[in-house]
């Protein structure tokens, strides 16, 4: 073992500070050196991808990914590529390719939609045949989100439900919505509100089937959203803190994201006792579902409130994020130790592993 793990970044962006590197990513280097191990950053660009491939072949056990895939130069893929190489020359991958898409991307839900975390009437489109024609009948059941899978700051995430509220209450559950129904669509991104026609909205969706990685989510809208949106914060398979994120109130506001308006609290996860156990009893189940066996270095779930069943609150999972999760407005709580000495006990075990 060579004791030196590697942290990978791109150049540039809103995201890094004044050193040139993401505000969290020099305390886990130097949390790593701490604990007498070595960490060196270095960038990626796809023209240095044979030159970064012979170097951090030979120099280090395993990478941390710190990269959010629709920030990579060049796409994705070739940066997916050079990581998969890295792992198959041994590198235990923080995360790999296949465990960032799995956690990650939004059809994340359905997979899991056969367990009581997410509603089992929670569909993907991949394509926009399927999309056109199932969409009409599953607005006929109430309200729904459609989500994009690409970005994170609640851009193509649709609330839809219908103007009439007569209609909405009148339509037989299953029966198609016809194409010149009116609908209320708000998105996430700012909680703007549109009134538009459903068979003309849904061509405009199809810009988020279409192209890589290309899919829509169609969930149930959860009304409790109100009451706030449920963070949980993991290191490994360690939960550190829940944030409490609560929609702007008025309208049709759903949305928890900051630059909505959102409200953000952040609590310890004792106060979120439940859910905590929950999520820590769901997690086998999780990673069954979700094919990667390597849960992520750092990952947070995201959790609406659902029904109250015999007097207690029931959640229901909304997004997994694992690609690039910052905690860089917490970096007093520690979380930077816990990244290094989980990355290193995951080195230690893999080389366990292949001796
Ligand atoms: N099923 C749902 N019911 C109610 N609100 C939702 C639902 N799904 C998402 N939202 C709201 O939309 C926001 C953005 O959706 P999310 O799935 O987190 O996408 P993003 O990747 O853009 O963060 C969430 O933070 C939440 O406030
Ligand atoms: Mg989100």
């Amino acid at each position: 073992m060579k004791k030196s793990i590697v942290v990978f970044e791109v150049e540039g962006g809103s995201d890094k500070h004044f050193d040139g590197h993401r505000k969290d990513t020099m305390p886990i280097v130097n949390s790593i050196n701490d604990a007498g191990w070595q960490a060196e950053v270095v960038y990626y660009r796809p023209e240095w991808t044979e030159g970064l491939f012979e170097y951090v072949s030979e120099n280090f056990d395993g990478y941390i990914s710190r990269v959010n895939p629709g920030n990579i130069p060049g796409g994705e893929r070739g940066y997916f590529d050079l990581l998969t190489r890295l792992s198959e020359a041994g590198l235990v991958g923080m995360s790999t390719p296949e465990e960032m898409m799995a956690y990650g991307a939004k059809d994340a839900l359905v997979k899991l939609s056969q367990t009581d975390l997410v509603p089992s009437d929670t569909e993907a489109y991949y394509d926009v045949e399927t999309f056109h024609k199932v969409f009409p009948t599953s607005l006929s059941f109430g309200e729904r989100v459609l989500k994009q899978n690409r970005g994170s700051t609640g851009s193509g995430i649709w609330r839809v439900q219908l103007v009439d509220k007569e209609l909405a209450a009148s339509i037989e559950p299953g029966t198609a919505l016809p194409l010149d129904t009116e609908i209320k669509c708000t998105e996430a991104v700012d909680n703007h509100t549109e009134v538009r026609k459903l068979g003309e909205f849904m061509d405009f969706c199809d810009q988020y089937i279409i192209g890589d990685n290309g899919m829509l989510v169609d969930m149930r809208f959860m009304p409790r959203i109100v009451e706030g949106e449920i963070r949980i914060l993991l290191v490994g398979p360690h939960p550190v803190f829940v944030v409490h994120k609560k929609p702007a109130e008025g309208g049709d506001n759903f949305s928890a994201t900051l630059f909505s308006g959102a409200k953000y609290t952040y609590d310890k996860p004792e106060q979120w006792q439940e859910l905590i156990d929950l999520f820590a009893d769901a997690r086998p189940v999780i990673a069954e579902k979700l094919g990667g066996d390597n849960i992520p270095l750092i990952w947070t779930a995201d959790f609406m409130l659902g029904d109250v069943v015999d007097g207690k609150d029931t959640y229901v999972l909304g997004e997994i994020n694992c690609s690039c999760v910052g905690f860089t407005s917490e970096l007093d709580m520690g979380i930077q130790q816990l990244v290094a000495s989980e990355a290193i006990k995951r080195i230690e075990e893999f080389a366990q592993l292949t001796v």
